[in-house]
């Protein structure tokens, strides 16, 4: 639920999974998330306040957290044993059908969304289709890190997948990020893993099987990946996406120019990068 400027991080999930095509969307959650249910419920109390008040725009701004043709099914995860069995606790939402797997920690600013270029991809291949970007080496044993044979293209099929590998051990620095087609045979792979790196049931174990049965592809996304479960990442997306909104675009620019105007030098001068840390889960 952290908001980027003006939209709870999952509310730009749900945006980029409806325009990628989802009508049925399953949350899988865990204790105290009942924000999110919320977030997306109807709040005709609030909608006919703001009518009243003649605030139509702040009105309809309500109205469109949800689209009528779109449905929610919220499915509680009763313990945080892995990305692995967040996946497979929605297997009786999501049935025998391909479905996307959205991470709303990884935000994707893309002229077409990030899910829709990998819908395409599916619609070719009819496979499963992995979101993937390069990398800096050292930071391999935060991510899944695919193996493809030769130089990776922009749709690759992978011969090896393996979650967080030590950079030594790294067979790419192409990460795996959060957005994942899969088809439905994923299950019945989840269901025979056990516990994997950091003792979680990995969707990256499931995957490593699947790819076995049926081909699986990597898809170098088109976008500028956020990683907001780092407190870095999280404010470079809040900072970037302020820059380009639509009202507030040019006056925070501004305030930005003023701001790096009047700092002194040793403000302004870069220092040397932190390493990137990632948050231990979604
Ligand atoms: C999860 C996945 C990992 C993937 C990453 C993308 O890790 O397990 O394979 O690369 O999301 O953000 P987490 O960030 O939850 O540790």
């Amino acid at each position: 639920m952290l908001p980027v400027v003006d939209k709870p991080l999952i509310q730009y999930a749900v945006e980029e999974a409806l325009l990628a095509g989802a009508r049925r969307l399953v949350f899988v959650t865990g204790a105290s998330k009942r924000a999110i249910e919320d977030h997306f419920d109807t709040d005709a109390e609030l909608e006919n306040l703001l009518e009243a008040q003649g605030k139509s725009e702040l009105a309809a701004q309500v109205r469109s957290v949800l689209p009528k043709y779109a449905s929610c099914i919220y499915i509680r995860q009763p313990a945080p044993l892995g990305l692995g069995h967040a996946v497979l606790c929605a297997q009786p939402a999501v049935g025998n059908e391909p479905f996307f797997v959205h991470l709303a920690d990884d935000l994707i600013d893309a002229g077409v969304p990030c899910l829709k270029q990998m819908a395409s991809v599916y619609n070719s291949k009819g496979c499963s289709v992995l979101g993937v970007e390069e990398v800096p080496h050292n930071d391999t044993d935060k991510y899944g890190i695919v193996e493809t044979h030769g130089l990776p293209a922009k749709v690759s099929r992978i011969y090896g997948i393996v979650e967080k590998p030590k950079p030594a051990k790294a067979p790419s620095n192409l990460a795996v990020v959060g957005r994942y087609v899969l088809t439905p045979k994923i299950f019945a792979h989840l269901e025979k893993i056990g516990q994997g790196a950091g003792g979680e049931i990995q969707l990256t174990d499931g995957i490593a099987r699947l790819m076995k049965e049926q081909a699986v592809y990597a898809y170098r996304f088109e976008g500028k990946r956020y990683d907001c479960g780092s407190k870095l990442g999280y404010l470079q997306a809040t900072v970037e996406y302020a820059m380009n909104h639509s009202t507030l675009g040019g006056p925070f620019r501004n305030y930005l120019i003023e701001l790096m105007a009047s700092a002194p030098a040793s403000v302004t001068a870069a220092p040397a990068r932190p390493r990137r840390k990632k948050a231990a889960s979604k």
